[in-house]
This record gives C-alpha cells, sequence and structure tokens, in this order.
C-alpha cells in the first residue's frame, strides 16, 4: 500500500486492542479475584474443549516484551481491559493495590515506548462474587461499577486520558444474560432487559466517577456495530432489517447519544423498563468524548414473518469469503455502519475500537504468510478511509488483536493477532500481516 492509496489525516491513531481475560493469565496471581469468566469457563461444556484463561498468552508475566513487540510495531496506541477483580477482587469493598500496581507499571512502560493507553475498564470480566449477588440484573452492580473505576482514576489518570468505560453492552446483556453463550450464562430475557439498562447505567456513573478522579479525561463507550441490512428491497425485509439494527445497535447506542430507548426494540423485546427510574437517562446520556465502534461483519434481515428479525443470521453469499468464525468478509459495512452513526447521531470523535480477522494460521518455516488478513486489513482501512472522506469523525483504528488469545466460547481455536502465539512454548511471531500494518504505520 502507498500513501497515495488510503489517505489518513495526520495524527490518526494506528493501535491494537486486547481483554484482560484473553490475554494475561495468572488468574490467582496477586490476590487477583474470581471472574464470571473462570467460573464460566471450568463449567464444562461452556467452551471449545473445555479451554480457559487460566494461561492465556501469559501476558501478565510477559507485558514487557509484548509491549517491546508492539514498538517495533510503531503501532502510537493500545486498547487493552483492566481486570476488576485484580483492582477490586470481590466487587466492592478493599482495593488490591497488588492489582492496580500492574496497570500501573503498564501503562508507565506504554508511555516510555511512546503508545498511547486507551484502557478498557470493563471488558466482560465481572467480579464473580457481583454475579452471585444478581449480576447486570442488579442496579447495585452499576453503582460498584462506579466505585471500582473511582479507584482506577485515582491511580492511573495522571497518566491515562482515554477511557473506554464498557466493551459491548449487547454482548454483556446479550450474549451474558439472554442466549447464555457467554458469562455469567444466564437465559433469562427480564435478566437480560435489566442488564442492558444496568450496564448502561454503569457508563453513565461511571464516567461521572472518572471525572471526579481524573478531571482530564476523555471517555465513551464502545458498542458493537455489526451493519444491519435488508435482504432485499421487499417493504418487507426492510422492516426486518430495521428491527435487528434496533433491537441490536440502536438500543445501546439511542440511551447514550439521545437520552432514551427506541420505542421498537422496547416493544419487540416486552420489556416493561421497570428498571428505569427517574434521572437514569440524564446519566446515561452525559456527553462522552468519544464513541468506539467495533465493525466485524454484517447481517442480513428477512422479513420478520419469515424469522426472528432480532436474531438475524448472517446469510454467507457463495461469491462472498468467510472467516474461520464463520463470518462474513464485507469491508463495505465499516465504512456503511460509521456513515449511518454519523447521519442518525451527532457523534463525538470516534475511533474504531475492533476491527479484525481470524484465519486458519499456519506456521510455515518460522513464518506466517496470512495474505488473507492482510487483504482483508487493506480492504477494511480502504472502507475507513471513504467513511473519513464522507465526513466522519475518525480519529483512530485499533485492530483486534494484537496476539492470538482466549476467544471465549471458542477457546483457543480462532486466531485473530496480528501476531501468532505458539501455546505451548508462548513463543510470539510476528505474521506477514503485522509486518504490513508496521509498513502501513511508517507511511500514513
Ligand atoms: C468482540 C470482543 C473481543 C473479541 C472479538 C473477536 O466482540 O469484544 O473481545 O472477542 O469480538
Amino acid at each position: 500500500m502507498t500513501r497515495s492509496s488510503l489517505s489518513f489525516p495526520s495524527g490518526f491513531l494506528w493501535g491494537t486492542a486486547t481483554a484482560a481475560y484473553q490475554i494475561e493469565g495468572a488468574v490467582s496471581v496477586d490476590g487477583r479475584g474470581e471472574s464470571i469468566w473462570d467460573r464460566f469457563a471450568h463449567t464444562p461444556g461452556k467452551t471449545r474443549n473445555g479451554e480457559t484463561g487460566d494461561m492465556a498468552c501469559d501476558h501478565y508475566r510477559r507485558w514487557r516484551d509484548d509491549i517491546a513487540m508492539m514498538r517495533d510495531l510503531g503501532v502510537n496506541a493500545y486498547r487493552f481491559s483492566i481486570a476488576w477483580p485484580r483492582v477490586v477482587p470481590n466487587g466492592t469493598g478493599a482495593t488490591n493495590q497488588a492489582g492496580l500496581g500492574f496497570y500501573d507499571r503498564l501503562v508507565d512502560t506504554l508511555l516510555e515506548a511512546g503508545i498511547t493507553p486507551f484502557p478498557t475498564l470493563y471488558h466482560w470480566d465481572l467480579p464473580q462474587s457481583l454475579e452471585d449477588a444478581g449480576g447486570w440484573a442488579n442496579r447495585q452492580t452499576a453503582y460498584a461499577f462506579a466505585s471500582y473505576v473511582a479507584n482506577v482514576g485515582e491511580r492511573l489518570g495522571d497518566r491515562v486520558h482515554d477511557w473506554w468505560t464498557i466493551n459491548e453492552p449487547w454482548c454483556v446483556a446479550e450474549l451474558g444474560y439472554r442466549t447464555g453463550t457467554h458469562a455469567p450464562g444466564r437465559t433469562d430475557p427480564a435478566a437480560a432487559a435489566a442488564a442492558t439498562h444496568h450496564v448502561l447505567l454503569a457508563h453513565g456513573l461511571g464516567m461521572s466517577a472518572m471525572r471526579a478522579a481524573a478531571p482530564q479525561c476523555r471517555l465513551g463507550i464502545a458498542v458493537n456495530a455489526d451493519d444491519h441490512i435488508s435482504r432485499s428491497a421487499h417493504p418487507g425485509d426492510i422492516a426486518a432489517a430495521e428491527l435487528a439494527h434496533a433491537v441490536n445497535t440502536r438500543l445501546y447506542l439511542d440511551p447514550v447519544l439521545r437520552g432514551e430507548y427506541p420505542t421498537s426494540a422496547v416493544a419487540h423485546r416486552r420489556w416493561n423498563q421497570a428498571e428505569v427510574r427517574p434521572g437514569d437517562m440524564e446519566i446515561i446520556s452525559a456527553p462522552m468524548d468519544h464513541l468506539g465502534v467495533n465493525y466485524y461483519t454484517r447481517r442480513i434481515s428477512h422479513d420478520p414473518k419469515v424469522v426472528d428479525a432480532a436474531r438475524p443470521q448472517p446469510i454467507v453469499q457463495p461469491d462472498l469469503p468467510q472467516t474461520t468464525m464463520g463470518w462474513e468478509i464485507y469491508a463495505d459495512g465499516l465504512r456503511d455502519v460509521l456513515v449511518r452513526f454519523n447521519n442518525d447521531y451527532d457523534l463525538p470523535p470516534t475511533y474504531i475500537t475492533e476491527s479484525g480477522v481470524a484465519f486458519a494460521d499456519e506456521v510455515v518455516d518460522g513464518a506466517i504468510h496470512d495474505e488473507d488478513r492482510r487483504r482483508y486489513l487493506e480492504d477494511h482501512f480502504a472502507a475507513a478511509a471513504e467513511a473519513l472522506a464522507a465526513g466522519v469523525p475518525l480519529r483512530g483504528y485499533f485492530i483486534w488483536t494484537l496476539l492470538d488469545n482466549f476467544e471465549w466460547q471458542h477457546g483457543y481455536g480462532q486466531r485473530f493477532g496480528l501476531v501468532y502465539t505458539d501455546y505451548a512454548s508462548q513463543r510470539r511471531i510476528i505474521k506477514d500481516s503485522g509486518h504490513w500494518f508496521a509498513d502501513v504505520i511508517n507511511l500514513t
């Protein structure tokens, strides 16, 4: 790729993203408490081959090398997550200074390497003790989150200025409490509806706690942003796609950016909104400094009379390749969701907080020739450039992910990294796509 083929403004951030439970390992070290993902992964039948994050990428011990690797790649920003059960092992109560100390050193070393930290405060590892008290279905969890955030802000807020509150509230509520495919594995629609509200309330309360602790901070939420489109121009299909967009995206974005839940999604869910108390929507819709968009694929909807529109299955077109996750590769969708968001909302500065791809990488003579991933990234970068040209206030792009890691219920079977992880030896090998990404950063 040459500079002329893609144009990004100077100062545009190129980063990588990870999450604590997916890479850290060291689950019982330095006073870390149990999280819902420890419990879930250790429950038979929940993850591929019973795999867990006990070891993951051993990043809790290898973090210095991992930062050095990022410095070699030339990334200018890093989105990682802070594990709540390391900082407040029981969810509420005593703060664990040893756990905070890990992130303290991580931040200092990132800054020394010229990499701007963009931590996420919640990437799904709820302390198990809070789940035992009802988890995200319990309003108190939102207040516990705010108090944990205050602890983090007091310790790191002098050096960290950019934060994400919650990663993908759709996954938290929908996959955690409705489908049960993610921790805590509950299948209770009423709990899922309550979790939707409480996780957004946590975002709002967390922002205000962080602003009190670190007034210089910039804050936002990172949302799922699949591109919901209709199978055809038939009005039934179009209505289905709109409903899918409302239930899966607007249900999380409208409250934050408009201060209200979309009525179509609320009606579809038959949600009586008993949890929504006076003043909550003001807390949830407090101004954000930036928005994070996580894009992976498109979802095509049928007429709701044929299928449940709110749970569209991706239709894989025979002419479009898919990833090992079974997700269709559709780069234009990244441009389209960004443009759609920019038309529908008054967007703050926006980052692609996740975009990336799993393929069946193989090591050949000590290298990984992942031309498929390189092409995927190039096409998605082009889509991002088109969104920028169309006026979307895009400020940066974080690739999911730095290194192959524990992909939740899929265990170690999905390799999303720019860097290959050999789990037996914990050796890392930069894939060809990682070398290419380094060149892109150099040129732009
Ligand atoms: C996103 C998650 C991230 C990773 C990617 C593939 O939904 O935020 O942790 O699992 O999908």
